[in-house]
């Protein structure tokens, strides 16, 4: 078997020689223009180019959760996309939610602002019962990071296209449902995927449902949030803060009004960060569970292209 790697966001070879000694029995090579065909591809954002020059590819390995990217590409028509599955990524997840939880509920951005005051300024104990965390999104990442806040014992929800039956988790599913979960949240945590049903989803008239001082943590996709209304509420009073990982145009530029507002936190899309070593390991598990004869498209983690995830 042949195997391409097209990476844009990182240098390739160490991927190479990774996937090389991971995989010793097939063919792994840097792709460049004029290159032979291959059997599969290992990509990041991968070009219209790239895509078009491989017309025998059956197999596409994205080295990122999200496909979102990628879909709107026109692909090999036999070939299916394979997505990563947690490989490292879910308790990174997990700890970066949690941080942003407990920053805000232990309002440690309180004592930064006194500490160069000297100011000996403790604030009163909150109850976690007055700050349900509701999870939207209860896939690899959402299920891990809902059962982390669970360990610090906040009351948890969880919102899911089908329904779901998570231990501890109040499960809420659908549009029926979506309503009230967002009534019974007062942290809302979204790792949904990016499709044409959730895009925009952090809008005025949702995030309004959220419960008088709500929190918003956005560590999916920039195209979830309408940036304007997200900063409206704010100013508005109805939401006391976010946290916000991903942007609808990355690098956030200079001049976006995040970077300054006083009630956001904005990181660099490092939430969960794909890690190499782990990422190789699962997709040689992958290629091999293919050259054994499993069909691509009963590979674990295909996308269903209708669905968007
Ligand atoms: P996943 O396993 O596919 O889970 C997706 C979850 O979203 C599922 O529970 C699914 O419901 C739910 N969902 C999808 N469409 C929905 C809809 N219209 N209404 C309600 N629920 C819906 O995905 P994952 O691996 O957890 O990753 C989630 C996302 O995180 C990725 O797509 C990516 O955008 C983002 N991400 C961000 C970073 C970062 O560093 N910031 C890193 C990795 C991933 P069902 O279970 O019913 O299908
Ligand atoms: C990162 O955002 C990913 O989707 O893996």
């Amino acid at each position: 078997m042949k195997i391409h790697v097209y990476l844009t966001h990182t240098q390739p070879a160490p991927w190479v020689d990774g996937l090389e000694a991971a995989l010793p029995e097939h063919t792994v090579a840097l792709w460049s223009p004029g290159a032979g065909p291959a059997d599969a591809a290992v990509v990041w954002a991968p070009s219209q180019d790239f895509l078009d020059a491989q017309p025998g590819l059956q197999v596409i390995f994205n080295t990122g959760a999200g496909v979102d990217a990628l879909l709107p590409l026109r692909w090999p028509a036999q070939s299916v996309l394979v997505r990563l599955e947690d490989a490292g990524m879910s308790v990174q997840m997990a700890e970066y939610v949690l941080h942003a939880l407990v920053r805000h509920f232990r309002e440690f951005d309180a004592y930064d602002k006194a500490q160069p005051e000297a100011r000996w300024a403790f604030r009163k104990p909150r109850q976690r019962s007055d700050f349900p965390v509701g999870v939207m999104g209860l896939g690899v990442l959402g299920e891990r990071v809902a059962r982390a806040v669970q360990g610090f014992e906040f009351p948890v929800n969880g919102w899911s296209r089908t329904p779901k039956n998570l231990p501890g988790v109040r499960g809420f599913s659908g549009d029926a449902q979506w309503g009230e979960f967002l009534a019974a949240s007062k942290v809302l945590v979204n790792l949904l995927p990016l499709t044409p049903q959730t895009e925009n989803i952090l809008n005025r008239a949702n995030l309004s449902q959220l419960p008088v001082g709500g929190y918003v943590i956005n560590v999916a996709r920039g195209g979830h949030v309408v940036d304007a209304d997200l900063i409206d509420l704010l100013d508005s009073g109805h939401l006391a803060g976010a946290t916000l990982d991903v942007f609808r145009q990355e690098p956030l530029p200079p001049e976006h009004p995040f970077w300054h507002h006083p009630q956001i936190t904005v990181t660099p899309h490092t939430s969960a960060r794909t890690l190499r070593d782990e990422t190789i390991a699962q997709i040689a598990a992958k290629v091999r569970l293919w050259a054994s004869g499993t069909p691509p498209e009963q590979l674990p983690g295909v996308i269903d292209r209708q669905r968007g995830y």
